[in-house]
């Protein structure tokens, strides 16, 4: 075949003009191309016209499909083209902006604010609300209000986070709250009876640390006062808690014990299966602490309670150290 073949020359046409359109990397660039190629006055493609003119009459229908479908297919490699650069981020990185993007993977909650919003929620339907306390406290709420005096070993500094260098309002000593019992008084001082509350939060202490042991770790509190309140009511909101937080199985006792507010005071235990396990302090609030915040031991009574959550949340997913829970180690994290 000769070089003027008609055929061959769109063949050429075609191969040239989507490789230039292909390299275009501009609008400006892409224009030269076009009119390079499908230009009206001096485009290539008005040269190949006339070489259409001198074909002969019977290979006239061929070739003349044969270009119009090149012309086609080159006006229609040139938009698309055109497209593409006028998205210049997609163009020049390789980045197809079009595609669906990757998943944000969805965190999770920490086992021990799992534990929190379920004890809120079951104490919520046995009718007791959230109170919020502070983790600054002062002494009168920490300590004084408690029936705790300023001889009791509980108040010794060795045995407590205070803070150096601030005081309180009325310009006492300031400490990191050792139990969340201070907000039994904060509760009280501002509300009249009757009285149904919890408070959950973090508390802190310099013990030794250790599995089962933590200086900072949560409680959840609970008060209840009214006409007649009593004992077996506590242990029975404390058995409802504790099955509906760990099953049915779960057994509660009390054992005799001693905290300032309350008396009689005991601690609670609960199993499942052989062994006991310590889970809190409870009692009926001690007529002195009902003094102190303006009520009458004589017209009211009350219970309290001070639970360790953490343990709750380790006996719950089988944790063997507190100390898992602070550690910030997602491999751990991710299985709750
Ligand atoms: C108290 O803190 C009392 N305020 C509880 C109370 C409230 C009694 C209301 C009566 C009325 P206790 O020091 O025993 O009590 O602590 C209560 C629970 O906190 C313990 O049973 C334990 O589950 C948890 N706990 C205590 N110390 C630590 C610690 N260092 N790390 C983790 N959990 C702890």
């Amino acid at each position: 075949m000769s070089s003027t073949d008609p055929i061959t020359a769109l063949d050429a046409y075609e191969a040239d003009a989507l490789g230039a359109i292909s390299q275009a990397q501009s609008e400006a660039e892409l224009e030269a191309v076009r009119i390079q190629f499908l230009g009206k006055k001096k485009g290539r493609l008005r040269e190949l016209q006339s070489i259409l003119g001198k074909v002969e009459p019977d290979q006239r229908p061929v070739v003349g499909k044969k270009f119009n479908g090149v012309k086609t297919g080159v006006e229609g490699e040139l938009q698309k083209r055109r497209e593409q650069i006028s998205r210049p981020q997609a163009a020049l990185s390789g980045l197809d902006i079009t595609l669906p993007g990757k998943p944000i993977e969805l965190g999770r909650k920490h086992p021990l604010t799992q534990t929190i919003e379920e004890f809120k929620d079951i104490m919520g339907r046995l009718g007791f609300s959230v109170a919020e306390g502070q983790e600054i406290e002062d002494e009168r709420h920490n300590f004084e209000a408690l029936n705790i005096p300023l001889d009791h070993p509980a108040r010794d500094p060795l045995d407590n986070f205070y803070l150096a260098a601030a005081e309180s309002a009325a310009g006492g000593p300031v400490l990191l709250r050792s139990q969340t019992s201070p907000v039994q008084i904060r509760v009280m001082e501002t509300t009249p009876p009757p009285i149904r509350i919890v408070c959950l939060g973090r508390v802190y202490r310099p013990d030794t640390i250790d599995a089962t042991h933590s200086c900072m770790f949560h409680q959840m509190e609970g008060l209840m006062v009214g006409d007649s309140v009593t004992m077996a009511q506590l242990k029975t909101i404390l058995h409802l808690l504790a099955k509906a937080y760990l099953g049915h199985e779960v057994r509660v006792r009390f054992r005799p014990s001693f905290f300032p507010f309350t008396e009689p005071s005991v601690e609670a235990d609960m199993s499942w299966g052989d062994d006991w396990l310590e889970i809190g302090g409870a009692g009926m609030v001690d007529p002195n602490v009902l003094r102190a915040v303006g009520y009458d031991p004589d017209e009211v009574s009350g219970f309290a309670f001070g639970l360790g959550i953490d343990r709750f949340c380790m006996q719950r997913y089988n944790v063997t150290d507190i100390r898992r829970f602070v550690e910030n180690d997602v491999r751990f994290l991710r299985q709750f």
